[in-house]
């Protein structure tokens, strides 16, 4: 197979991809990272209402600041949705009414396979075939069944340390990215289609974790929680300076539902929760609090801006991977692209 930079041509190996979070990953951000070299992916995520404004706004970044390489037939960017909750008719209706349509659209849980069939043939048939479709799984029997149903240009292979949403039922990368590419390629083989690309995303926040995962048989990589600290994050000062505090990440954070149901995110197919840092919430949901006293003070801490992530009184929300004790600095997204392909040398004791 052709190197998957060759599909994005304004790319430079081994790709690295800016993982869409919702809410977070803005224009300036997919931006910068696709000027580095890499793919930024806009968060539609269940919310496709925004998705028109912030496209605008990238095409007029792009205007101003044209990415070398960039195709004339695609926008050098990708679009991330969550499939379960956003809405099929608006998506495709966004893209169709663009004069370029993204380079790529990365869908992530689907309540069932046939959801997941008919966002993939929406989306290359609203975008006349121009869109590659991307599938983030975390299980080898994700991976098959969207092979079956959607024919994945690229998966990511989301091991269990993403931070975010994801599997509670996933393994590390380390096993997850060759069980899952050998499983995908024998499938590819056995029925004569072409073999997809591989993107890994969980736990990676610096050029070890890069050159590990391709190792592994990865193609390139995703980051969510490194670009938590990226200078064009869109992101709470408190939110952020959490994520830097942070460390130790097997300790320090936890995939649960407890934050959903305090933000009201809820909805999610069955087997899913979300990584973040654990804080009051959380432990007070542990200790038996009930849920309406929990969310009475998730709600004071909500109206407390910055100081609901405050050191030792944190109860907001802090999505974020066992990676946040590598997250030191914030730094410019495309510097942090560039530090990722080692491009940059980062001092370390
Ligand atoms: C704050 C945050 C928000 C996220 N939002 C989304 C999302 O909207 N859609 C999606 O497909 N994945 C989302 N993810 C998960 C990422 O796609 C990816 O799997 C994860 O960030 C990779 O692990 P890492 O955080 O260790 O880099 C999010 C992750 C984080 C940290």
């Amino acid at each position: 197979m052709a190197s998957i930079t060759a599909s994005y041509p304004w790319t430079t190996a081994p790709l690295i991809a800016g993982a869409p979070m919702r809410l977070i990953s803005g224009p300036s951000m997919v931006h910068a990272i696709s000027s580095a070299g890499g793919i930024g992916f806009l968060a539609a995520g269940t919310d496709v209402s925004t998705l028109p404004e912030n496209l605008s706004t990238f095409q007029s970044l792009l205007s101003a600041s044209p990415i070398p390489g960039a195709p004339s037939d695609v926008l050098p960017i990708g679009v991330g949705f969550i499939v379960w909750g956003a809405d099929l008719t608006l998506a495709t209706k966004a893209l169709s009414e663009l004069p370029l349509p993204p380079a790529a659209v990365w869908l992530f849980a689907p309540s069932s396979s046939s959801e997941l069939n008919s966002w993939a043939s929406g989306i290359r048939s609203a975008t006349k075939n121009k869109s590659k479709i991307w599938v983030q799984v975390s299980c080898i029997a994700d991976a098959i069944d969207a092979l079956k149903v959607a024919q994945p240009d690229v998966f990511i292979i989301q091991g269990a340390d993403a931070g975010g949403h994801g599997r509670y039922a996933s393994a590390g990368l380390i096993s997850l990215i060759p069980e899952l590419v050998d499983a995908v390629r024998l499938y590819c083989v056995t029925n004569g289609v072409g073999v997809p690309g591989f993107i890994a995303a969980g736990g990676i926040a610096d050029e070890r974790g890069v050159n590990a995962v391709l190792a592994l048989g990865a193609d390139g990589a995703a980051l969510g929680t490194r670009f938590l600290a990226a200078e064009e994050a869109v992101i709470r000062k408190g939110y952020q300076d959490a994520v830097l505090r942070a460390v130790d990440g097997g300790n320090s954070t936890v995939r649960t539902d407890v934050y959903d149901k305090l933000r009201g995110t809820v909805g999610w197919p069955e087997g899913y929760g979300g990584r973040g840092v654990v804080n009051l919430s959380y432990a007070d949901a542990l200790q038996g609090i009930s849920f309406e006293e929990n969310e009475k003070l998730y709600k004071l801490a909500e109206g407390a801006g910055d100081k609901g992530w405050e050191e030792g009184n944190a109860r907001m929300t802090t999505y974020a991977g066992t990676a946040v004790g590598l997250v030191k600095t914030v730094a410019k997204a495309g510097d942090i692209v560039k530090e990722l392909r080692g491009e940059i040398v980062v001092k370390r004791i």
